[in-house]
């Protein structure tokens, strides 16, 4: 049931692999990368309280003794005063230029231990053990790392790319459904951006994998993979391409942003709420079939997901208030707002081209919906 997929950057080319129970032979993966027999693991609490017990003794067994640094679980954590806890501890730890970082846990904890790992020494490797569904197929590959600041987050950071990723999909059982389907709206996302034959396959397999299908689950996560490294390996810094991957982001940031980035919202719910009105702009600008949103729309809503704005509990700032918001998105170049639009399911582009009239419709729309159904 194991995939590798190859994210190929000439010199700095890394495997992904994914499948179950990876933890337990992690040590005979990473060996080869090693030095010396001696890693240091930053982690969170919750993951290290479940799994970290399977990942030291999968390093043992080849050899590999292990220091751990845990830190709180959350989004808080990605922040300077962690991020500097983690970089002296690791000095503390005597990690050389040659030694190697395995950064265990979710989106939280891989781009700060890959940021660490970015600026240790002036660069040390590091190894990506993703934890969660949104780690394995986005955060983990592809190489940004980093923390927010007061301003926004992710808003300090470098491209750092691993040496190798482990996505276990063993360990995904222990997410939250909440969770698992947070990290699904990244997977659908990529069918949406640009393969009508994966969205399709979600379609029919979506509610067979939430339930627990491991062998759907690898499928999933390894087409997620190729499709974000097949992305990567075009556009590594972002000059183009590679933001498609952005498709459903600059509205799920403004609703992260409105509802204080935390349990009213999870990342991955803003992204699918922010898919469906991205694909709504498109069909109001005559771009995609006028079916298309509606079709996104009943994939979310039959995996039980939050769909739309009416999904979202408590206050919410106006149209104008949600347009302040998505203004401050990092997509702005020049003072110009950058969105991911589609001509249809599997069919993406960027572009600046919205007119702001469309946009704020589409929003009034969304909230008078959801003023009703309140
Ligand atoms: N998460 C979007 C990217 O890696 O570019």
């Amino acid at each position: 049931m194991q995939k590798t997929v190859r994210v190929e950057l000439d010199e700095r080319s890394y495997d992904v692999i994914i499948g179950p129970d990876l933890l337990a032979t992690a040590g005979a993966r990473i060996a080869p990368l090693l030095a010396r027999k001696k890693v240091a693991i930053l982690t969170d609490e919750t993951v290290a309280g479940l799994h970290l017990e399977t990942l030291q003794s999968g390093l043992s067994a080849a050899g590999i003794e292990s220091q751990v640094l845990a830190l709180p679980a959350g989004e808080a954590t990605k922040s300077w005063p962690h991020f500097t806890r983690s970089v002296e501890w690791l000095l503390d730890q005597k990690i050389e230029r040659n030694d190697v970082v395995i950064a265990f846990g979710g989106g939280v904890i891989g781009d700060l231990g890959g940021f660490a790992a970015a600026v240790l020494r002036r660069g040390v490797r590091f190894v990506q053990i993703p934890t969660s569904l949104l780690a394995q197929v986005d955060s983990s590959v592809g190489g940004k790392t980093g923390i927010n600041a007061p301003q926004g987050k992710n808003l300090i950071g470098a491209f750092h790319q691993p040496s190798l990723v482990l996505a276990d999909t063993s360990v995904l059982g222990t997410l939250t459904p909440r969770d698992f389907l947070a990290g699904y709206g990244e997977v659908v996302k990529y069918g949406m951006l640009g393969d009508l034959a994966f969205f399709e396959w979600l379609e029919t397999m979506g509610p067979v994998l939430a339930a627990g299908d491991l062998a759907a689950r690898v499928e999933a996560v390894t087409w997620s993979v190729q499709m974000k490294a097949d992305i990567v390996a075009r556009d590594e810094k972002e000059q183009g391409d590679r933001a498609l991957l952005n498709l459903g982001h600059t509205f799920g940031h403004a609703l992260e942003a409105a509802t204080g980035y935390g349990d009213r919202l999870l990342h991955g719910e803003g992204v699918a709420i922010g898919c469906a009105l991205a694909f709504e702009v498109s069909a109001r600008m005559g771009l995609c079939a006028q079916e298309d949103p509606s079709r996104v729309r009943a994939h979310l809503r039959d995996m039980g997901m939050k769909t739309d704005l009416a999904d979202i509990e408590g206050e919410l700032p106006d149209a104008d208030g949600l347009l302040e918001l998505m203004a401050q998105d990092k997509k702005v170049v020049a003072g110009t707002l950058h969105f991911i639009l589609a001509r249809s399911i599997g069919d993406a582009f960027v572009t600046s081209d919205v007119p702001r009239d469309v946009v704020r419709d589409v929003l009034v729309d969304a909230l008078q919906d959801r003023q009703n159904k309140g």
